[in-house]
């Protein structure tokens, strides 16, 4: 019998990223690195779209500053299609602060600092549906 593990997961090309012009190079990685891009769009979004985007993170400190900082300028979203994407995704991306990651990841290439870290990715299955839905839901 064949396994297949087909997932899909929600990227965001942060404003840092895009404002370097960086979208299609890091596009270019997730399709090196055997992701498909199901569907893209560039944005910009209003910071009230962003608070609810990020509401898992509410009760954090950061919560404010990361809401205007998303919503700053135009970002790039994409549902990428992978074997075990989600898990695969964050591993392509490295640690939230590009500081701690490691060569090779998108936030070490790219990342600027724990904010302007480039790239965002769901970090599970259910939270890959949330936002999946939450930019594509037509
Ligand atoms: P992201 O994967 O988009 O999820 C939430 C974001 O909050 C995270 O990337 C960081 O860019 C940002 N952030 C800012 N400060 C922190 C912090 N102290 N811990 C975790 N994330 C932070």
């Amino acid at each position: 019998m064949i396994m297949s593990n087909k997932e899909q997961t929600l990227s965001i090309i942060k404003p840092d990223a895009v404002e370097r012009n960086l979208d299609n190079e890091i596009k270019e990685i997730f399709k090196n690195n055997g992701f498909k891009i199901l569907k893209e769009k560039k944005i910009q979004l209003e910071k009230i779209e962003a608070e609810k985007f990020y509401k898992i993170h509410e009760t954090k400190p950061f919560y404010n500053d990361l809401c205007a900082y998303l919503s700053s300028a135009p970002i790039v979203v994409m549902v990428l299609e992978k074997e075990n994407a989600v898990r695969s995704n964050r591993d392509l991306m490295g640690a939230t602060n590009p500081n701690d990651a490691e060569e090779g990841t998108i936030r070490k290439k790219y990342g600027i600092s724990i904010d302007k870290n480039s790239v965002h990715g769901s970090d599970s299955i259910e939270n890959a549906k949330i936002e999946i839905d939450f930019f594509f839901k037509d």
